[in-house]
């Protein structure tokens, strides 16, 4: 039960730990040097708090544990199908499903099943493997997320929303015919963790019910956006998490999902329908690119561990301690002055680097720098969220230069206690103090698609 007026406290305890590693700055600078200044490079023994990611890191429950060892592994109609099943239907609604073997094996399904060439893709922001995906396709993705999001000090509430005359210019500019769904994230990664309101989810479905458009939930941190709702929407303060992700989703025809996020495992995915001729085409498609229709690319214990982890995400004191904990990093850091992007998101804190390295010009690669930099200071691993990872424009091959440039220091679940919160926010604070010694990276290895993850750097 969650007692609102105390603080937030982890509604669990310790029954296992691992050790964390301590290295040298001399250490950390040789290892940095080798990483080619990629922290994705680094070697996760030379990481002290790794902040990389959020995805796959969680801590799983003595349940799920158990779940594990509950895995029918049988290669056709796992019991586990079924019970990974049975919580789709219950948590998300959605009537069928294929499962994956993570999040991007099902924007490929989506993305080959639904686009056809010189289709257009609206979405609340880019994600990376999503508009990769849509483009492999032959579509073309559309920004059309809220202004608000773009603007790192902007404060408003819901900067996940879509801007609805951004949705009707394109059909004007296009015809609803070439726009075959929209997707729409949860807590959208690439603005900083940023919710929508169900407010506009209910505008966007009354317009695409209009124009005949499906609504694509890309549900990966969908449970998250469903507590900011729960505290920032009226007439949700009532309702749990639960309820709100299944209303949520009534008003969309199905989802992608990275289920290595909200739903705590660290390994798959599905895609959910409520069409079911679609579903038979996906089950189709998981044949060849993942794997029998009633595993995709997961173990068995993966599809148990699963379906209790999409049970636990759904609790309000789950979210409440989650969430919590991001907000009490991002306001560690507010109290030293650092620039952060405000609201405070759900999995992230997101340091904003053109404010905090003002010297350096967009093209010297400001956030992936202050990565680097962070890491050689304190041995925490956090990841750029800016130029390199926007790619490089298909037509003109120039950089994109968003205009978030961000290093995002990405929580995991379950894992970190509110010391380790302590101990990063003073780690950053000492980079700010040294920020106008620091100078910028130049490419030295640039992969073609998704550099960020296999790029290599040197300093200038
Ligand atoms: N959609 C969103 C919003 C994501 O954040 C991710 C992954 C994916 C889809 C793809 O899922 O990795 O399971 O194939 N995000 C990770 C991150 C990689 O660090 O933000 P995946």
């Amino acid at each position: 039960m969650t007692i609102e007026k105390r603080s937030w406290a982890e509604p669990y305890k310790i029954k296992m730990v691992e050790l964390l590693k301590m290295t040298t700055r001399g250490e950390r600078e040789k290892a940095i040097h080798e990483a080619g200044y990629n922290t994705f490079l680094l070697r996760s023994d030379d990481v002290y708090i790794d902040l990389l990611t959020d995805s796959g890191t969680s801590a799983m429950s003595d349940d799920q544990w158990s779940a594990l060892m509950r895995g029918d592994e049988s290669y056709a109609g796992s019991r586990n199908f079924y019970n990974l099943w049975d919580a789709i239907k219950e948590f998300y609604g959605y009537k069928y499903y294929v499962p994956t073997h993570q999040g991007r094996g099902s924007e490929h399904m989506l993305s080959q099943l639904l686009i056809k060439e010189g289709d257009y893709i609206p979405g609340n922001m880019y994600f990376t493997t999503t508009r990769l995906h849509q483009e492999k396709a032959g579509g073309n993705f559309v920004d059309v997320i809220v202004d608000e999001a773009h603007d790192a000090q902007n404060e408003f509430q819901f900067k996940g929303n879509v801007d609805m005359s951004k949705m009707e210019k394109l059909i004007a500019d296009v015809g609803a015919d070439k726009v075959p769904y929209i997707s729409l994230e949860g807590n959208v990664n690439m603005a900083g963790g940023q919710p929508f309101s169900m407010e506009n989810l209910k505008e966007l479905y009354s317009f695409c019910k209009k124009h005949d458009i499906k609504i694509y939930l890309d549900a990966t941190r969908t449970a998250e956006n469903a507590w900011f709702i729960k505290t920032r929407e009226k007439g949700y303060e009532n309702k749990s998490v639960k309820e709100i992700v299944y209303e949520l989703c009534s008003y969309t025809d199905g989802c992608t999902m990275s289920a290595k996020k909200d739903s705590l495992v660290n390994i798959g995915g599905f895609f959910a329908t409520n069409d079911e001729e679609l579903c038979k085409k996906a089950q189709n498609f998981c044949v060849i690119f993942e794997g029998l229709h009633t595993y995709g690319g997961m173990a068995g214990r993966d599809m148990e561990a699963m379906a209790v982890g999409i049970k636990e995400s759904m609790g309000d004191d789950h979210q409440r301690a989650r969430v919590g904990q991001v907000q009490y990093l991002g306001q560690q850091l507010q109290k030293y002055g650092i620039p952060i992007v405000l609201p405070v998101g759900s999995h992230a804190v997101f340091i904003d680097a053109k404010a905090f390295l003002p010297h350096l010009d967009q093209n010297d690669l400001p956030s992936q720098t202050l990565a680097a930099e962070i890491y050689v200071e304190s041995g925490v691993r956090v990841m750029e969220r800016g130029n390199v990872s926007a790619g490089r424009d298909p037509e003109t091959g120039e950089n994109r230069c968003p205009k978030l440039e961000l290093v995002r220091l990405t929580l995991p679940r379950r894992v970190y206690t509110q010391a380790h919160m302590d101990v990063i926010a003073e780690s950053i604070k000492e980079v700010w103090d040294r920020r106008d010694t620091i100078t910028g990276l130049k490419f030295v290895y640039e992969p073609e698609v998704l550099r960020f993850f296999q790029s290599r750097f040197e300093k200038k």
